[in-house]
């Protein structure tokens, strides 16, 4: 085809979709101007993607912060729930109702403000889509989860960003503020990822009250915290809380959230869901989990002590981690050249953890879920060996 005009022929790869991406832009541009033909939905291939490097599952994945302390009894009771297999045949109830009405159950809140949604990042979507029928322009407090930017941009949406402040990563009120009034939606993620640390409820309801956006609180992490804010959705219209099952519950495979917001939000995200978003079979399993909670609540108790370990070890190791209520640290390493270089390094010993050198505020650090004690064991010594080897 002709994108090879532009394209370099080479093998794709993470470190050079770049490349790929660039190419497509300016193929773009030479069919629009050199030969007067634009070709209008191919403004999509000069996206970016959402960056995954795809390592299997042989080494330790401490790149996704996936809870690793369920035992697999808690997966053995999940899959020996009673599945009806004729129900496959059907489409799932409209709006998921009696899923719904279970999570409501759970969250002690009314049926009507809650909604589930096929992962987090599905609520993410959704709720970024409400932006495409306002001012089109939405307020990412960084450093984050690189989603939102993703999907805003996917949906040629500005997206802008507001920095937490250096060095405590705190945030600045009085900017979102300012800033709020002319953004349709507030990104925020707590607890954050990827510093791990927690806002606190009071600076939450002042942003709330005093801004006219949505302002998303992402809670991917909140269970590992013991901390919430759904209880603000009674209060404001003007808060979604977006809580998922892939991470204290274990069950990223399934793909299953929830939003919990205000009447109005639900309204609005019932008229931009696809209908029947969630598998049945993921529902169910879902179901018996809240009934398996006493497993989730025992996985987040021992990672925490792991946690507690792992944060001095990297501290003994002068690689200044930042104190996380989540089941990650990030660690500074001292330079993005370091981070890079100890990040290839693990890898190569079969330790995969999330380099975070494109990030602002947080270029020369690494983040690594926190694994069982023998491996967490494993990581630290591989790690002294590796910042001794290196002088780091
Ligand atoms: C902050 C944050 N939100 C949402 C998600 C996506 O979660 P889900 O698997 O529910 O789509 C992640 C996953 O890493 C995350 O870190």
């Amino acid at each position: 085809m002709a994108e090879n005009k532009v394209m370099i022929p080479i093998n794709l790869t993470i470190s050079n979709m770049y490349v790929f991406t660039w190419g497509n832009y300016l193929y773009n541009v030479y069919i629009s101007v050199v030969e007067g033909n634009p070709v209008s939905w191919r403004g999509v291939l000069s996206l970016g993607f959402y960056e995954e490097p795809n390592v299997g599952y042989k080494v330790y994945r401490l790149h996704f912060n996936e809870n690793l302390f369920l035992p697999r009894q808690y997966y053995e009771k999940l899959l020996g729930v009673d599945l009806d297999p004729e129900l496959i045949r059907y489409y799932t109830e409209p709006l998921n109702s009696t899923f719904n009405d279970a999570l409501a159950k759970y969250l002690n809140v009314d049926a009507n403000n809650v909604f589930a949604v096929a992962g987090g990042d599905e609520g993410l979507r959704l709720l970024i889509q409400f932006a495409l029928h306002g001012f089109r322009r939405i307020l990412i407090v960084e450093p984050t989860y690189s989603m939102p930017r993703v999907l805003a941009e996917s949906m040629n949406l500005a997206a802008d960003q507001a920095l937490l402040r250096e060095g405590t990563y705190e945030l600045n009120l009085e900017e979102l503020v300012r800033l709020g009034g002319s953004h349709d939606i507030i990104y925020l993620c707590n607890p954050n990822n990827p510093t791990g640390s927690l806002f606190s409820r009071g600076d939450i309801e002042y942003l709330v009250s005093h801004v006219n956006s949505l302002v998303v609180i992402d809670e991917a992490y909140a269970e590992f915290a013991r901390f919430s804010v759904i209880d603000l959705t009674r209060d404001y219209e003007n808060i979604a809380v977006i809580r998922t099952f892939s991470k204290a519950w274990g069950l990223a495979g399934l793909r299953v959230g929830y939003v919990a917001a205000s009447d109005s939000v639900i309204n609005g995200l019932k008229r931009l869901s696809l209908p029947h978003n969630i598998p049945y079979i993921s529902m169910v399993l879902v179901l018996r989990a809240l009934e398996l909670r006493d497993y989730v609540e025992r996985g987040i108790d021992d990672m925490v002590s792991v946690r507690g370990i792992m944060t001095k070890s990297l501290s003994d190791l002068g690689l200044n981690p930042i104190p996380s209520v989540t089941n990650f640290i990030t660690f500074h390493v001292g330079s993005q050249s370091k981070a890079n270089d100890v990040h290839e390094e693990l890898f190569r010993r079969g330790f995969v953890v999330r380099n975070l050198s494109g990030k602002v505020l947080c270029e020369d650090c690494l983040r690594v879920t926190v694994p069982p004690m023998n491996v967490a064991e494993m990581f630290i010594s591989n790690l002294e060996n590796i910042v001794k080897h290196r002088g780091l």
